[in-house]
């Protein structure tokens, strides 16, 4: 009998398209190896696909909101069929940019100097907060979102403006900004899969950075780095992993400059397009797209 793949796709996050991408990219080889596929969307049909469909595993190719915060996966515990990927508390813990750092800080792991900024106590001081504790430039950023989606390199000139237009979130995160390069690591089931780097030609490793080939960002595997070096981020992306209690593969997001390694975030579904650097990574060492995948199927059936 033929395994039955459910693919949770699409999704109301800012991030739906990459979904659709990721989804596509995981239908077309389970479909390629004789896998019974369907697609859904996490949406009012879900349990009528997931009924109807009997599905002996489901793949969560959902990014962002209500796909890797812990939401859907609440709804995915109930139907007690294997899922890949995180469950519900690494995931929002995940998701959540502020309480990740705390954690990430608890623990010792290198992160960005932050401030909070509310907007429900707007505050008339945050240049001078900001110049007293984090220095200009600064990074600000929604708290849990993904993909580069409204992350904005900041001055002091321009910094009040951004503030403004992110006025539709609660709150935002405004970091100091590290310049240097763009590291990021993949751990496959507590084992370090390996690094990557990114050279955008763009301001930063923003969306178009991401996803538009166009963009031209370079892509550096192996990453030039002293092994002991590599070992440090790479334990770095490991704790990360554990001390979240994350699941199957997470992506970790560094910045490197002089000399030390800064956590940006740690992803627990990471994408899988044809951009994509898990994937990337994975082939480096061996593992193909196929091989991946059938390894996520496969540590979804165990334990979370
Ligand atoms: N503090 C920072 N200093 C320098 N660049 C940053 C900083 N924070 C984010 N960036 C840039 O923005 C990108 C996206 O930020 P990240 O925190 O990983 O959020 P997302 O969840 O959107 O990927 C990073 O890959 C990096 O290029
Ligand atoms: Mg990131």
């Amino acid at each position: 009998m033929k395994k039955k793949i459910l693919i949770l796709s699409g999704g109301i996050s800012k991030e739906r398209l990459i979904s659709l991408d990721t989804g596509l990219q995981v239908a077309k080889e389970l479909k390629k190896n004789s896998y019974s596929v369907k697609i859904s969307e996490p949406d009012n049909n879900l349990l009528k696909n997931i009924t109807l469909f009997k599905p002996d595993i489901i793949f969560n190719a959902l990014h962002g909101q209500f796909g890797e915060d812990g939401y859907i996966q609440t709804i995915l515990e109930q139907f007690k069929i294997p899922y890949t990927h995180s469950g519900v508390i690494s995931s929002s813990i995940a998701m959540d940019k502020e309480i990740s750092k705390k954690i990430f800080i608890k623990n010792k792991i290198n992160t960005p100097n932050y401030l909070i900024y509310s907007y429900d106590k707007e505050d008339s001081n945050i240049v001078q907060k900001i110049e007293k504790k984090l220095k200009f430039p600064v990074v600000v950023k929604p708290i849990n979102e993904g993909s580069s989606v409204n992350v904005y390199i900041c001055t002091r000139n321009n910094i009040k403006k951004i503030l403004k237009s992110m006025k539709s979130y609660k709150q935002v995160m405004i970091e100091e900004f590290i310049g240097g390069r763009e590291i990021q690591v993949a751990i496959m089931g507590n084992k370090k899969l390996g690094a990557i780097e990114l050279k955008p030609k763009r301001k930063f490793y923003d969306y178009q950075a991401k996803y538009n080939t166009n963009a031209k960002t370079q892509h550096i595997i192996p990453v030039d780095l002293s092994k002991k070096k590599l070992d440090i981020v790479m334990n770095m992306a490991l704790k990360a992993h554990k001390v979240i209690g994350c699941k199957g593969v997470t992506r970790s997001d560094f910045k490197f400059f002089n000399n030390k390694f800064y956590l940006l975030e740690i992803n627990t579904q990471p994408g899988m397009t044809k951009l994509s650097l898990v994937p990337e990574i994975a082939a480096y060492r061996g593992i193909n797209f196929k091989q991946l995948i059938e390894w996520i199927l496969q540590d979804a059936s165990t334990k979370r």
